[in-house]
């Protein structure tokens, strides 16, 4: 049985509030939520049964009844805010994108390791059952040869030029909001590309409206990646392989379902393994999972790769020619 680690909420936002449902869901103990506001705090606490509301992240990284922070800002304040949580000894799950650039990612993941805490991207994709399912497959060599993955990130968001989606100065765009997820889905099929294209459409803000990526690997194989932050797409991903393919169902990246289809076209394996609420759980209990067994990286999604992730977004932010603030 793995020690229960108690948690502390830094921010009370949209996804603050999945996750916090997510964990009471899961019986994970959350002690603390910390906000820029008390009453935000306060209020957040009562809706989620959470016992202790700070005023601040200082005072909730400082509270000796958290073990482990769940840092959920926008991205631009995600390395301030682990870097924070880490000094005050506190184990990271931080939001994806991990970071705003590679360069913050290495120096949140080289305090980590100075610190000897665990620091893990809540990239939830990785730790849900059709995703652990699917790496079994490529891995056993059930798809023969890979030759290309493909998957597709469009929502229709909020189109308040102020809100996070597409302000320059919280980080806006389709690419680190929603593309994260199928450049982080390549990652975790293909390994580290050794190519990289990209084309992009701007919001009337600047950031990236949608954005196409090509990746390349030395194997050969192909990823074709796709985001678009005012539109609906089909959100759906594949794998191919020589012999086979894996179909995953509209929603890749949540819970949802895949099918494994032979090159003739036979399906199979049909795969449908429902958690409790959305999932995000998980990830927090592969966190609980590292710190119980003294590890600071786990082999879903090891804190190395959020730093090399936040390379290729870089270099598609180069491409594209978006810059945030401060950059
Ligand atoms: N895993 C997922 O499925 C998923 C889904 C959505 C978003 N996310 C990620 O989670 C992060 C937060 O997204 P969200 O949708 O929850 O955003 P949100 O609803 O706007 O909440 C962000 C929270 O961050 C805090 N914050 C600190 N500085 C801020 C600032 N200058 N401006 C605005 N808020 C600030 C605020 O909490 P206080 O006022 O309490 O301090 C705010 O409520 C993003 O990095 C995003 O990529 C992940």
């Amino acid at each position: 049985m793995t020690e229960r680690l108690r948690w502390g909420i830094l921010a009370t936002g949209w996804i603050a509030g999945q996750l916090a449902s997510d964990l009471r869901v899961a019986g994970v103990p959350v002690t603390a939520v910390g906000s820029r506001s008390l009453e935000n705090a306060q209020a957040f606490a009562q809706a989620h049964g959470i016992p202790r509301a700070h005023g601040s992240y200082e005072e909730l990284v400082a509270d000796p009844d958290v073990d482990a922070v769940y840092v959920a800002t926008p991205h631009p304040m995600h390395a301030e805010n682990a870097l924070l949580a880490l000094d005050a000894g506190k184990h990271v799950l931080v939001e994806k994108p991990f970071t705003l650039t590679a360069d913050e990612a290495r120096r949140v993941v080289d305090r980590a390791a100075e610190r000897g805490l665990v620091v893990l991207e809540a990239m939830w994709t990785r730790f849900l059952p059709h995703m652990v399912r699917i790496r079994e497959l490529v891995r056993s060599g059930a798809l023969g040869e890979l030759r290309t993955v493909q998957a597709d990130h469009g929502q229709r968001l909020s189109a308040d030029p102020e809100g996070r989606l597409l302000n320059p100065a919280l980080g806006g765009g389709a690419l680190l909001d929603l593309g994260i997820y199928p450049v982080s889905f390549a990652w975790d099929v293909l390994g580290a590309p050794d190519r990289v294209l990209a084309l992009s459409s701007p919001a009337a803000t600047g950031v990236d409206a949608s954005t196409s990526i090509v990746l390349g690997y030395p194997g050969g194989q192909q990823a074709v990646l796709q985001c678009v932050l005012d539109a609906a797409s089909p959100v759906t991903a594949a794998i191919v392989g020589t012999e086979a393919r894996i179909e995953i169902g509209s929603g890749w990246y949540g819970q949802t379902s895949f099918r494994l289809v032979a090159a003739d076209g036979t399906v199979l394996e049909e795969f449908e393994e429902p958690v409790p609420g959305s999932g995000r759980q998980l990830q927090a209990l592969e966190l609980e999972r590292l710190v119980a067994a003294g590890r600071t990286a786990g082999d879903i999604l090891p804190p190395e790769e959020s730093v090399a992730i936040m390379g290729t977004l870089d270099e598609v932010r180069r491409q594209i020619g978006l810059r945030y603030p401060g950059e």
